[in-house]
């Protein structure tokens, strides 16, 4: 289930706590975060490849490159038993920001996004059919958890403009990892 917690960036003892898409969607939207469910019914094959994940999405994925402005889109996705999980876990565990928006379409598993901004944090589990996007600049970073499982569209502006820019703060270590 999708959820949205929002703490004190100074301290893991939770101040709010919302499951329901409206309130997640109002909550975020107040610190600039578009966050949607879209329709994710279409039930993709286990051996899934990105042509048939963007075929079952196309609509969706095309208004949100009309919207929006991006260019590209691409799908990744990752398993538990792949052999870079680990290190595909450890590498956006730490605060950073993008110099252009992090957009994604939830499509399959889980992961929990970690929204730092102003004195709060937005820790918000996304599963199936959750639309996010976190705006250009602001301060954040990604669990996918111990077992990684999911798999994202993913909309690009620039092609090298998603690159992490890493802040050196630490805060990620003061929260709650991401456990499905
Ligand atoms: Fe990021």
């Amino acid at each position: 289930m999708s959820s949205l917690t929002i703490y004190q960036e100074s301290s893991p003892k939770p101040l709010g706590v919302f499951t329901e898409t409206q309130d997640i969607g109002r909550e975020l939207k107040s610190i600039g975060v578009r966050f949607r469910r879209v329709d994710a019914s279409v039930a993709l094959p286990d051996g899934a490849g990105q042509d048939e994940v963007l075929a079952a999405y196309r609509s969706v994925v095309d208004a949100e490159k009309a919207e929006h402005g991006y260019n590209t889109v691409d799908v990744v996705r990752i398993k538990p038993d792949a052999p870079n999980a680990a290190q595909a876990r450890q590498k956006f565990l730490s605060e950073h920001t993008h110099t252009e928006d992090e957009s994604r379409i939830m499509v399959e598993g889980s992961g929990c996004f970690y929204l730092h901004a102003a004195d709060k944090v937005f820790q918000v589990v996304c599963t199936r059919g959750d639309l996010i996007s976190v705006p250009e600049g602001m301060r954040h970073w990604f669990d996918m958890g111990p077992q990684p499982l999911f798999a994202a569209i993913r909309f690009f502006i620039r092609p090298d403009g998603w690159v992490g820019n890493f802040t050196g703060n630490a805060i990620a270590d003061l929260f709650p990892k991401y456990e499905p």
